[in-house]
């Protein structure tokens, strides 16, 4: 990936305990999504796994359009971990299609609805033409605002942390930074991340109680909600639901009630 332009955090994208606190009391500002599932659901009816992954990209659609009325502001999606590309060469070349094709039909309508797409993860080892599919739809939606949509493609938690570190050291080296002035805000700013609020809110689909290498840094004082739910299976109303039974938590960041 292309090094994002450290320090460039703008002062409404507040991280960490400062982004939670500053959020309405009511709801979630930012939600990220473990969008798990779509082979299980494939395979229960006896098809291919990529069918289950292009009915899980309609799914995705139906949650973008759904935030803007629950109040939520960020929106983050897991699509291609950097493990995923130990699944078969079909299975991979068919996930690096359908992104393909699906950021390229859904860009005028994402421009439409005035959302703001961007990537995360490791854009090196990603085909050319998926490449500038990615880098056109960020282009053209830069300007919009009703809705941050991130889309965590080739993205691994460790893998960012360490591409984040390389850079920063490099800075270190060059003198331009003390190591004495290397905190946790320096190295937040130097992630794929470093435009967005933390989440507030961490959903996996399909049953599975794990994280996978999503949003360690990030997510350090997310909630978490596992579903059972497969993911072509998870509507706009089971996502009204978690948001609206997230403003019943309580979350307190290491402090005592007040
Ligand atoms: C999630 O669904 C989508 C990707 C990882 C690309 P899976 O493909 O992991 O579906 P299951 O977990 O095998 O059912
Ligand atoms: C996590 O799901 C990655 C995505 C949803 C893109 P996986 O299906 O790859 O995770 P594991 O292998 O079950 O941990
Ligand atoms: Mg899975």
């Amino acid at each position: 990936m292309t090094d994002p332009a450290p320090f460039s955090l703008p002062p409404d994208a507040p991280c960490g305990e400062d982004a939670a606190r500053e959020q309405p009391a009511f709801g979630p500002r930012h939600v990220a999504i473990i969008m798990d599932g779509n082979g299980r659901w494939a395979q229960q009816r006896g098809r291919p796994r990529l069918f289950g992954h292009q009915e899980g990209a309609r799914r995705a659609a139906e949650v973008v359009e759904a935030c803007p009325a629950l109040g939520v502001r960020y929106l983050t999606v897991f699509a291609f971990s950097t493990e995923n590309w130990k699944r078969t060469q079909a299975e991979v070349a068919g996930l690096m299609t359908l992104f393909r094709r699906y950021i390229s039909k859904e860009a005028r309508r994402l421009v439409e609805h005035g959302v703001r797409v961007r990537f995360i993860g490791d854009r090196d080892r990603l085909e050319p033409k998926l490449v500038q599919v990615m880098d056109d739809l960020e282009a053209l939606t830069e300007d919009n605002a009703t809705l941050h949509f991130t889309v965590a493609l080739n993205y691994g938690g460790r893998d960012e942390v360490t591409r984040a570190t390389r850079r920063l050291a490099r800075e270190v080296a060059a003198g331009r930074i003390a190591p004495d002035a290397v905190d946790a805000e320096t190295l937040a700013r130097f992630l794929d991340t470093h435009t967005l609020p933390d989440p507030d809110l961490v959903i996996r689909t399909s049953g599975e109680a794990r994280i996978s290498n999503f949003l360690l840094w990030q997510s350090a004082y997310a909630e978490y909600e596992f579903v059972d739910t497969l993911w072509p299976d998870f509507t706009a109303d089971h996502f009204e639901r978690i948001v609206g039974e997230y403003g019943t938590r309580e979350r307190r960041f290491g402090a005592v009630r007040g």
